[in-house]
């Protein structure tokens, strides 16, 4: 990788540089600046400093007044400075959604560019969306919820489809006035961010492990043969099934052979479970159940309810208020109680960020009201929200991190889940085309609610990209140390998959199938063999994951075997002693 051109003015900046050696060109060691995953869920009275000191930006903390900037749209920029002396833009008497604050900036083709900016309107809160106008295009790099009285970091990013000059601005519907500080678009070429992704992995998903083996009377022994062998891998891999599983040893063969764990697609849903009122039949997914367990391989419980109008029991959408108020109760008591502690995690409602059809009846804390109840049901799984577009639209404002972080943050708060539901983030990510420094970003903002994320139903829309993209995506979400596992929306039915298969009908791969195995592959841990040191000491870079060691003393003819499990909970310089 060639040293990057970085501009002279913020080269001074970027202070400390890292040295990352990269692992297909171990001789050469590469310069790059390594990625700034600091974000907020909060509002702060003051905006921090801009990341990467403003990237490609002039005056971007507004210390030289309005210096570089100029009114986007035909609209008023001024001058706007805090009771601390702080300066920032102000976009004012806004008609058009469009009048903001801007900077024109010199884009370089296929370059990623993480943006962040700190915002705040003037009454009440607006949705404010970052837009970067290249010739012919305007590129939605990301959203946030500003409020008045704080500032709110917006974090996002685009990659540049094209060389050439372009605008950065903000947008609202909202006719507040925009305020604007600490604004930063930091471009990374694609062998930095291979190398980020390279150095978040190793601190991440691997451990460096020292084995010690010693004899009976606990003298180290050095020359001891160590052998180490993958046996499962510690990150959950997975893949959503349905019932068909249950028919064909081929899609069995197929499904156990990569994943450990799932979600079924359909089958435990309220319109599969009661499809006619008041006649409960769980057969199909007891069965499922019966046959994950069987393979060692977790289930994801979804879901209790769906907030989506259109996704109901056909005959729930004409019951009164009250009769619904039984049918909901009855609902989650009937599919919590049966599978309360045989599931990792429950969706218990889904997408409530772009549905509503609970708040719309009881209330606009009618979700809360159900966690608290599902937490009671199931007291160790995780209770997740599960929702699309948080990663696959950066324009989407109704599902952006502010909004779900912010309907987070509601249900634990909600009187009697005094913060202590497990909570958890599911980001379903159906893409068509994926915005790789978006979704990095939005998974920075995502992690500082501290609830383990989940990707839940990932797919890729068809076209002549569809495998790379899913490749990228996966490579994305794999190497960000908030993801906690990964499920791809890939259940098979004999006429296809809902949107995205990863094998025809006879369980041989597409180019889908292909990527998957290529990283479940690429994230484990070949057979290692090799003698212990001096001190009887063998070293090893481990994915996490489960293994088996086997150790052999050089002298004496014995040989013992011992399972070791390594992963994130774990402490990091992990030593293990073998009796040989
Ligand atoms: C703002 O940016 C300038 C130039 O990058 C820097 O010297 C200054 O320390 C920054 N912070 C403030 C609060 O002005
Ligand atoms: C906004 O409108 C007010 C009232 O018309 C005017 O006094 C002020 O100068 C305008 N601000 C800007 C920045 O144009
Ligand atoms: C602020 O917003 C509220 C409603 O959200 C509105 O009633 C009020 O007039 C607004 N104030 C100003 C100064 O625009
Ligand atoms: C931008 O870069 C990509 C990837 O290298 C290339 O395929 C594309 O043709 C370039 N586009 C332009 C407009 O130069
Ligand atoms: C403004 O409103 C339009 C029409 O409802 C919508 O499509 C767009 O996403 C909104 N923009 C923002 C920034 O909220
Ligand atoms: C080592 O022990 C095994 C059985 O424990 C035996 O089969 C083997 O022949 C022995 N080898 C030597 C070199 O003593």
């Amino acid at each position: 990788m060639e040293e990057r051109g970085v501009p002279a003015m913020g080269r001074t900046l970027f202070l400390p540089l890292l040295w990352i050696a990269m692992l297909t060109s171990a001789a050469r060691v590469v310069q790059c600046l390594p990625y700034d995953y600091s974000s907020s869920s909060e509002c702060l009275p003051e905006p921090l400093e801009p990341q990467y000191g403003g990237g490609i930006l002039r005056n971007a903390n507004f210390s030289a007044g309005l210096q570089g900037w100029s009114a986007f749209g035909y609209g008023a920029v001024e001058e706007g400075l805090s009771a601390t002396g702080n300066g920032y833009g102000v976009a004012r008497n806004r008609t058009r959604p469009y009048q903001s604050v801007s900077q024109k900036v010199y884009l370089q083709n296929d370059t990623h560019y993480t943006l962040s900016a700190w915002l705040q309107v003037s009454n009440g809160s607006a949705d404010v969306r970052a837009v970067v106008k290249t010739d012919g295009e305007f590129i939605h790099a990301g959203a946030v919820e500003a409020r008045s009285g704080c500032w709110s970091i917006l974090k996002g990013g685009l990659t540049a489809p094209a060389s050439g000059a372009a605008e950065l601005y903000f947008e609202s519907n909202a006719t507040v006035d925009i305020w604007v500080d600490s604004v930063s678009l930091q471009p990374f070429s694609r062998e930095e961010w291979a190398a980020h992704h390279h150095a978040a992995i190793k601190s991440a998903r691997k451990k460096t492990v020292r084995l010690r083996a010693r004899d009976s009377a606990g003298k180290p022994v050095p020359g001891a043969q160590v052998r180490v062998e993958h046996v499962r891998s510690g990150f959950p891999l997975g893949s959503a099934m349905s019932a068909e599983i249950l028919q064909s040893p081929a899609y069995q063969r197929w499904f156990t052979s990569r994943f450990t764990v799932t979600t079924f697609e359909n089958e435990m849903k309220w319109y599969s479970t009661e499809r006619v009122q008041g006649r409960e039949d769980y057969s199909v997914p007891d069965a499922m159940l019966r046959f994950a367990k069987s393979h060692g391989i977790a289930v994801r419980g979804h879901n209790v309810f769906w907030d989506q109008p259109s996704q109901q029991p056909a005959w729930v959408r004409s019951l009164s208020q009250r009769q619904l108020q039984q049918a909901t109760a009855r609902r989650i008591r009937s599919v919590m109680s049966r599978y309360a502690g045989q599931v990792i995690a429950w969706d218990v409602v889904n997408e409530n960020l772009h549905f509503q059809f609970f708040e719309d009846k009881f209330g606009w804390d009618a979700s809360a009201e159900f966690y608290r109840r599902a937490h009671q049901m199931d007291g160790q799984a995780l209770m997740s929200m599960n929702e699309y577009n948080t990663l696959e639209w950066p324009g989407d404002t109704l599902a952006g991190p502010s909004k779900y972080l912010g309907k987070l943050f509601q249900i634990k708060k909600f009187p009697g889940n005094a913060n202590d539901a497990r909570m958890a983030i599911g980001l379903e990510g159906h893409f068509s085309v994926p915005s790789i420094p978006y979704i990095r970003a939005a998974l920075d903002t995502m992690s500082k609610a501290n609830a383990p994320i989940w990707l839940t139903e990932i797919d890729v829309a068809p076209g002549p990209n569809q495998a790379h993209y899913l490749e990228q995506i996966l490579r994305e979400v794999y190497a960000h140390p908030a993801v906690h596992g990964i499920i791809l929306w890939t259940a098979r039915h004999p006429q296809g998959c809902y949107v995205m298969c990863l094998t025809d009908d006879n369980f041989r791969n597409l180019p889908t199938g292909d990527v998957v195995d290529k990283l479940i592959a690429e994230w484990k841990t070949h057979s290692l063999a090799g003698v212990a040191d001096a001190d009887g000491y063998y070293e090893a870079e481990l994915f996490h994951g489960d293994y088996k060691v086997t150790v052999s003393h050089p002298v004496a003819n014995s040989t013992v075997v011992q399972s070791l499990s390594i992963d994130r909970e774990t402490d990091t310089d992990s030593e293990y002693t073998i009796h040989v």
